[in-house]
């Protein structure tokens, strides 16, 4: 397939994908879908995992944690694409299973901001690591993926700590 070949089919995809995902986030009473609050995630994460272990970096890294806690709080009212195009009968226990990830990422970012408190960095990279394994947790049961379902467009940026995850 050539560039500009792929070009044309891969917006051919987001302009379809995109009603989709709308109309399901519609039927499912009009809840935001995560993506701006994951986005904002994704940036704070980029920071901390450039410094984590760096003592001299702690104020800003723990400037970029509290970015986390927040987008992620936000998150946590959203409801997937993937959710929102469920049979209303199973939509509410599946929304249950995300909100319960997000509580545990949760858990994890006031643990690191702890640690961080603490001049821990040691500690620290090892949650940030673990936060990573949330997201490649969470990633696998709620993201949409190519070809996947509603809001399954085109990936982007796969997030900080794994790539296409
Ligand atoms: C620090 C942890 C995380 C980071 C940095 C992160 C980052 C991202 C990024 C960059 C995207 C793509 C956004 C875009 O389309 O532009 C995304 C999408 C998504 N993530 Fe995460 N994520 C994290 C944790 C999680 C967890 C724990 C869950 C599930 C409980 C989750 C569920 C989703 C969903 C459902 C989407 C698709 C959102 C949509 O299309 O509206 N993420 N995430």
């Amino acid at each position: 397939m050539t560039g500009r070949v792929r070009t044309v089919v891969m917006c051919g995809v987001l302009v379809l994908a995109y009603p989709l995902a709308s109309h399901a986030q519609d039927a499912a009473g009009g809840a935001k879908r995560p993506q701006a609050d994951m986005q904002a995630m994704d940036k704070a994460m980029r920071a901390l995992t450039a410094q984590i272990k760096d003592p001299a970096q702690n104020a800003a890294s723990l400037a970029a944690v509290e970015q986390l806690q927040v987008a992620t709080v936000s998150a946590k009212d959203a409801m997937p694409p993937l959710v929102a195009a469920l049979p209303e009968a199973e939509r509410a226990a599946r929304l249950v299973e995300y909100k319960k990830e997000i509580v545990k990422l949760l858990r994890q970012e006031l643990d690191l901001e702890e640690q961080l408190l603490d001049g821990n960095n040691t500690k620290a990279a090892e949650t940030l690591a673990a936060i990573q394994a949330t997201q490649q947790e969470g990633h696998r049961g709620f993201r949409p993926q190519r070809g996947r379902g509603p809001g399954g467009g085109a990936p982007r940026g796969g997030g900080a700590g794994a790539p296409g995850q």
